[in-house]
């Protein structure tokens, strides 16, 4: 369906907020309500993560970030799917069960009681972001904390993983990981800092390398100036590319002292240009710098070399409005995403330029994983389209290296998610490959699991109901492995 011929609005057209009712159970089945035809050399498990509950009893949470992370996997092989979800046992999870109350902190969440009950008190970890699994292990992540190890097989918890300690008790660690294209090294991020200053606290982002074998093999430091949000980098060859976003992180004093949470001190400062940082993989430090208009990127797509030249795939907004849909996301009229660009660094003359890829409001950016660090074919992201009932993510979007983009709005009353690219057994190309995407239908809701061929997003090749719906999610991985025990 497109924009033009989509039915007028009605009060009849549901909105996305049926997609943040709780999934409190936890289910493991072969998914038997199928139309089309699954496709037999599609191998592997696709997995979410997202936050399952919003609430606890009556008493929501503050901040769809704040949600209990739940695992949603889909084991694929021989034409057939299995689902299984199951929340990753944190120690908010557990108590806040035992207990049917709010009783940790989140982004944007206080415990009821007032002051007395938050002074103090740290925000709890959801580990409801993303997932990854590398050098034998899967890892749930949340940007707030560490990650939590769960087992592949069974999806036990097995608990808080630090990486044989290298990551000390108060650092942090990005939900947005990325695979190093040469070295099959995983690199990540997280805000900490790197001693006292003048002016309090010294700022930073600490870099991560972990090899194969899922050992923390080398660790950098980007000094920063301020407390800036920042969610995710951009990894090419040679470098770990970072926008610091014109995005501050203030009255860290009040949060400290249970006044307010981290979300109600986040503003967007329009007289603060984006910093550009390109840190060296191999030495660790910044190598070259950048600067451009005040912006938010949230997510990034693929980055590469060509020549002097860096690029680098962008969702970027001029605001971070988001916050407050984010932070009121049961009333919230509309979530929306950024402007798809894309950016060009010369790291010879220090020019900065950029073209907008697709002017369609696009977030979660997806790639093929083969394609890491070089000249993709194209991307793949959650768009939110102007039909009336933009309420969330109403399609998905291809967009070619080329810039050539296919954009499919969904019916009125469902809304989308993230797109991830899975290669078909016999080929890394995308030519070969699918695209699966979670669909929430508020007519009847429930979700269901889409899957395309990766060169056709307009028209599924099979869609497969569950027997219930899915809260909307975070992020995903694909793992070319059936993993879970229950469906080998
Ligand atoms: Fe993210």
């Amino acid at each position: 369906m497109t924009i033009t011929d989509a039915p007028p609005l009605t009060a009849t057209i549901p909105t996305m907020h049926g997609g943040l009712a709780n999934l409190d159970d936890e289910h493991s089945y072969w998914l038997d309500d199928i139309d089309g035809v699954i496709p037999i050399d599609l191998e592997g498990t696709f997995y979410r993560n997202g936050p399952g509950r919003q609430r606890i009893g009556d008493t929501p949470y503050g901040h769809w970030f704040d949600g209990c992370g739940m695992l949603s996997v889909f084991s694929i092989a021989d034409g057939k799917v299995h689902f299984a979800n199951r929340y990753v046992r944190t120690p908010k999870y557990v108590d806040e069960t035992a207990q049917q109350r709010i009783m940790y902190r989140g982004f944007g969440t206080q415990i009821p009681g007032g002051i007395a009950k938050n002074i103090g008190r740290k925000p709890g970890n959801p580990s409801n972001t993303n997932l990854v699994y590398h050098g034998g292990k899967l890892l749930t992540l949340y940007e707030g904390g560490h990650p939590f190890h769960v087992d592949a097989t069974t999806l036990e918890t097995h608990g808080v993983y630090d990486f044989d300690g290298h990551l000390t008790r108060n650092m942090v660690f990005s939900a947005h990981g990325h695979f190093h294209g040469p070295s099959g090294h995983w690199f990540n991020f997280g805000a900490g800092s790197m001693g006292m200053g003048r002016n309090g606290p010294k700022m930073c982002f600490n870099i991560f390398r972990i090899d194969t074998h899922g050992k923390m093999v080398d660790f950098g430091q980007l000094p920063l100036d301020g407390f800036p949000f920042s969610h995710d980098f951009a990894l090419s060859d040679r470098y770990a590319i970072f926008f610091v976003n014109s995005i501050t992180m203030g009255g860290i004093g009040d949060v400290a002292l249970g006044k307010r949470s981290i979300a109600d001190g986040v503003a967007f400062d329009n007289s603060q240009p984006m910093q550009i940082a390109l840190v060296d993989l191999h030495t660790m430090e910044v190598a070259h710098r950048f600067e451009t208009d005040p912006g938010a990127i949230i997510h990034f797509g693929n980055a590469f070399e060509d020549g002097d030249e860096v690029i680098v795939d962008a969702m970027h907004s001029d605001n971070f409005e988001a916050n407050d849909a984010l932070s009121d996301i049961f009333n919230a009229p509309r979530l929306r995403g950024g402007e798809y660009r894309r950016y060009r660094l010369n790291t010879s003359t220090g020019r900065l330029s950029y073209e907008v890829m697709s002017p369609t409001n696009s977030e979660f950016p997806t790639f093929n994983q083969a394609d890491v660090g070089k000249r993709h074919d194209a991307t793949y992201s959650a768009v939110s389209v102007e039909n009336g009932h933009d309420s969330f993510f109403n399609g998905i979007q291809r967009v070619d290296i080329d810039g050539n983009i296919q954009l499919n709005t969904l019916e009125p009353g469902l809304f989308g998610s993230e797109p991830l690219f899975a290669p078909s057994k016999h080929s890394s190309k995308d030519a070969d490959g699918y695209i699966l995407e979670v669909v929430y239908d508020g007519h009847e809701h429930n979700s269901s699991l889409l899957i395309f061929q990766a060169t056709n997003v307009l028209e599924p090749v099979a869609t497969l109901k569950l027997r219930h719906h899915l809260p909307h999610q975070f992020h995903g991985y694909w793992h070319d492995k059936v993993m879970l025990n229950a469906a080998r």
